[in-house]
């Protein structure tokens, strides 16, 4: 198929490690364990597991795919393999939305990213000790009402971003995943030996993994497949542009298949890194987006040095995963910009990046200045939404999984078999025959039912 012109992983398993950087992330440590525990706990983990088997790895191996056959960035990738299999034209539209939706994303994700930077710093220098009843809330709250504050963290992790993107594969996305995917694998790992040893481990095992079928709702399996496809990263265009620097001979599959346990790991890990502590000190797990932010930092003081350190570490960590996503989060339009040198990566990062940028001041100052913006307010979904979530809700709830619904029909129906059965590698065997079935059939009808309770 496509000859290679532009840089590619140095090996699978740097795919991988970039793969994981890009699905771990706030997802996993932030989000997932207090939505886990807002929804009862070990019913959402199991319905949360099967979610990633049957919707997350054919749908991460149709992405993979795409980008891996073509070569190319999103656009250009499905207009190729739109083009080659005879399908409308229409499917281009895809494509840019594939590059679209991540910047979408961005806006709001470097807005956290930025408060885990403000934390790490915080209880660094130690400013987060000692606090008292009640202290918490209100410095979290601080945060949330100073706009320059978030600006300015926002606007450090952007330069972060842009800076490691514009300096491109090798050198800018490559160096930075293979040294901090290590520490931060290292650091989750201590977190949680530390919690677990000094914590309510098994208190917390049964918590994750005893079911209490009761609670399966649809809101419940709704909760779920949303948290999957954020934390896979899928319908966003990262793992499609990440798939365009594979080499041939790296088994998509396998990829796929390691990126989703990889990434279901460190969420589990994530779990056993909080609840032991959160029960050992009978503080509530539900207390919603605070359970990072509010209920840790009260831990931490409480443990005297020991908690700075390892309140310093979750921090750092927290933003470690954060940086690894941001990336992948503007590589898709940056290779799109840079596509055929029409603008060099750095100019391409720039542009990209201060789009974004700007629209993230918008939302970072949502919760505060323009409180009382609500900029839908006449469409009664989004009725009372402020710009932040408007944009939050329309990128991760309505257009990634969109996106997801739209590239199992492109894999399933548009796709010539022929080009998936030589691209997916495992011949006409039993197991492609399930992807098949599975993109075909289970992963639209799925997501379509999804999609229409959210949004209609
Ligand atoms: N998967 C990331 C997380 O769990 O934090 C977020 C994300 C990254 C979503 C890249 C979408 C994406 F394309």
């Amino acid at each position: 198929m496509q000859k290679v012109k532009h840089e590619q992983w140095a090996s699978g398993f740097t795919f991988l490690l970039a793969a994981v950087g890009s699905a771990v992330g706030l997802g996993n440590i932030w989000r997932f364990p207090y939505v886990v525990a807002e929804n009862g706990g070990g019913a959402f983990v199991l319905i949360y597991l099967a979610i990633v088997i049957v919707f997350g790895i054919p749908l991460l191996m149709s992405e993979l795919m795409i980008g891996r056959g073509t070569q190319k960035p999103p656009v250009a990738a499905i207009q190729q393999m739109a083009h080659q299999s005879k399908a409308s034209k229409l499917w281009n539209m895809l494509g840019w939305s594939y590059v679209i939706v991540p910047l979408g994303v961005l806006t709001f994700y470097s807005v956290v990213a930025g408060w885990t930077l403000d934390y790490a710093i915080a209880i660094g220098i130690g400013s987060l000790n000692n606090l008292q009843e009640g202290d918490s809330a209100k410095i979290f709250q601080e945060l949330q009402d100073s706009p320059l504050k978030l600006i300015f963290w926002m606007t450090l992790s952007a330069v972060i971003t842009i800076g490691i993107v514009a300096r491109g594969l090798k050198s800018g996305l490559e160096k930075t995943v293979t040294i901090l995917m290590p520490a931060l694998f290292v650091i989750l790992v201590l977190l949680m030996l530390y919690a677990s040893i000094t914590g309510e481990f098994i208190k917390s095992v049964a918590f994750m993994f005893d079911p209490d079928f009761s609670k399966i709702t649809p809101e419940l399996v709704l909760m779920a497949a949303g948290q999957a496809f954020f934390s896979l990263s899928l319908g966003a265009g990262s793992m499609m542009v990440y798939g365009s620097y594979l080499n041939r001979d790296i088994s998509i599959p396998k990829m796929a298949v390691g990126v989703a346990f990889s990434d279901t790991l460190v969420a589990l890990l994530s779990g056993f890194a909080i609840f032991p502590i959160v029960f050992a000190y009978g503080v509530e797990p539900t207390s919603g987006p605070g359970l990072v932010f509010v209920t840790l930092p009260i831990v931490f003081s409480d443990m005297g040095w020991i908690g700075q350190l390892f309140g310093f570490l979750f921090f750092l960590l927290l933003a470690f995963a954060a940086i690894t996503s941001t990336i992948s989060l503007l590589e898709p339009m940056v290779a799109q910009l840079s596509e055929g040198e029409k603008f060099s990566r750095a100019r391409a990062a720039i542009y990209a990046g201060a789009a974004f940028w700007f629209v993230g001041i918008f939302v970072a100052l949502s919760n505060n200045v323009l409180k009382d913006v609500h900029p839908l307010d006449f469409l009664p979904l989004f009725e009372g939404m402020n710009i932040e979530a408007v944009i939050n809700f329309l990128a991760a709830n309505v257009f990634m999984v969109l996106n997801g619904l739209l590239v199992s029909i492109f894999a399933g129906w548009a796709i010539k078999r022929s080009i998936t059965l030589e691209e997916l590698g495992m011949g006409d065997s039993m197991l492609f025959k399930i992807w098949f079935m599975l993109v075909r059939y289970v992963v639209p009808i799925g997501v379509a039912f999804i999609f229409y309770d959210v949004v209609l």
